[in-house]
C-alpha cells in the first residue's frame, strides 16, 4: 500500500464521539432519521436498516416503503412508522415516490437510502433523482450506490453530504475498478474516491476503511469474520444514519459506527461466532455502545 498516514480508532476516541442522552431528553431530541429501503424479496433489508438505526439510539425511525409492503413491515417492525408509498405497476418504488421520498427527508435530520430497494429502472432513476433534490445529510448504501454509479457526478450536484457505504463489489461498481485493484489497495482506493467525489466513504470488509475528502483515512480495528452473512451491512447503514440524526457530524458519525458495529459483532460472536445473524448483530448494538460509555 502507498504511503498514507492512516487513524487507528480506540475505544477512548469513540467513546468521545458517542451521542450523550441528556435528562430531560425525549424523543423529538434524539434524533430523526429517515429510511428508505426495502422491496419485494427484501423487506428483511429495511427491517435491518431501521432496527440498527433503532438500537444506535435514534429518537423516531420512519420508514418508506412501497404501499403493497406495508402490511408486512407493520408486523416486522413495532417501534417503526412507516410511509406506504405509491407504487408502480410491479409494486417497486418509482417516479410518482419521489416527492414522498423528498419529503421524509425534509422531516427528518438524515435519510438513509438503499438496503433492498432493487434495481429495477424506475426505482434506480428515482433514487438518482432524490438524491439529486437533498439538501439533508445522507447515507447511501446497497441499490443507491448501484444508482449511483451510472452518474457519479450527482454527488458533485447535491447539496447533501452523503456518507458511501460500499463494499468492495459495490466499489468496483462505483470506480470502475475491479474487486482485485480495490483489495490490493484498500486505503488508497477510498482515499481517492472520497477525494474525487466529495463525500465521505466507508470501504466495508475485513479492515472497513473509512475516508474523507480531505485525504484523512481510518482503518477499523473491531469486527470478525461472523459478520459475514446477510444484512450486517444494512445494520452499519442504520447505526451511521442514527448517530448523525442525534447530532453527531457525519465525520463522527462515520468513524464511531463503523467501531460500534464491530463491537457489537464482536459481542454478538461471543455466542457463537459461526451462525451468528445480522440480527443477532443489531440486538447487541445497545451492549456495545454501554460497553463504551459506562
Ligand atoms: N471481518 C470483519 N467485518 C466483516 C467481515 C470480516 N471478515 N466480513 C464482513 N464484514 C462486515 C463488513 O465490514 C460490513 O460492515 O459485515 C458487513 C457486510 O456488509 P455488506 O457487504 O453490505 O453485506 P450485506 O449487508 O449482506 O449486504 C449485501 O446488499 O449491499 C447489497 O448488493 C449487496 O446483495 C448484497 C447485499
Ligand atoms: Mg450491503
Amino acid at each position: 500500500s502507498r504511503a498514507i498516514k492512516q487513524n487507528t480508532v480506540t475505544a477512548e476516541d469513540v467513546r468521545s464521539l458517542l451521542p450523550l442522552r441528556a435528562p430531560d431528553a425525549h424523543k423529538g431530541s434524539c434524533g430523526r432519521v429517515g429510511v428508505i429501503a426495502g422491496s419485494q424479496g427484501m423487506t428483511g433489508a429495511a427491517v435491518l436498516a431501521s432496527t440498527g438505526a433503532l438500537r444506535s439510539g435514534a429518537g423516531l425511525v420512519t420508514l418508506g416503503i412501497a404501499a403493497s409492503l406495508n402490511p408486512v413491515l407493520e408486523v416486522k417492525l413495532t417501534e417503526v412508522m412507516t410511509c406506504p408509498w405509491p407504487e408502480n405497476a410491479d409494486g417497486a418504488l418509482g417516479a410518482k415516490s419521489v416527492p414522498y421520498m423528498d419529503e421524509l427527508a425534509m422531516q427528518s435530520d438524515v435519510t438513509l437510502i438503499g438496503p433492498g430497494l432493487g434495481r429495477r429502472e424506475e426505482t434506480q432513476t428515482a433514487i438518482r433523482q432524490f438524491i439529486k433534490e437533498a439538501r439533508r445529510p445522507l447515507v447511501i448504501d446497497a441499490d443507491a450506490l448501484t444508482a449511483l454509479s451510472v452518474d457519479i457526478n450527482i454527488l458533485q450536484q447535491t447539496e447533501a453530504l452523503a456518507v458511501l457505504t460500499p463494499h468492495p463489489g459495490e466499489m468496483a461498481m462505483l470506480t470502475g475498478l475491479t474487486v482485485e485493484e480495490i483489495s490490493q489497495d484498500r486505503l488508497y482506493v477510498a482515499r481517492q474516491a472520497a477525494i474525487d467525489w466529495a463525500s465521505i466513504v466507508v470501504l466495508k470488509g475485513a479492515g472497513t476503511v473509512v475516508a474523507f475528502p480531505d485525504g484523512e483515512v481510518y482503518l477499523n480495528s473491531t469486527g470478525n469474520p461472523g459478520m459475514a452473512t446477510g444484512g450486517t451491512g444494512d445494520v452499519l447503514a442504520g447505526i451511521i444514519a442514527s448517530f448523525i440524526a442525534q447530532g453527531l457530524s457525519s465525520h463522527d458519525a462515520a468513524v464511531a459506527g463503523v467501531y460500534v458495529h464491530g463491537l457489537a459483532g464482536d459481542i454478538a460472536a461471543d455466542r457463537g461466532m459461526i451462525g451468528m445473524t445480522a440480527g443477532d448483530l443489531a440486538e447487541a448494538i445497545p451492549a456495545a455502545i454501554h460497553s463504551l460509555t459506562k
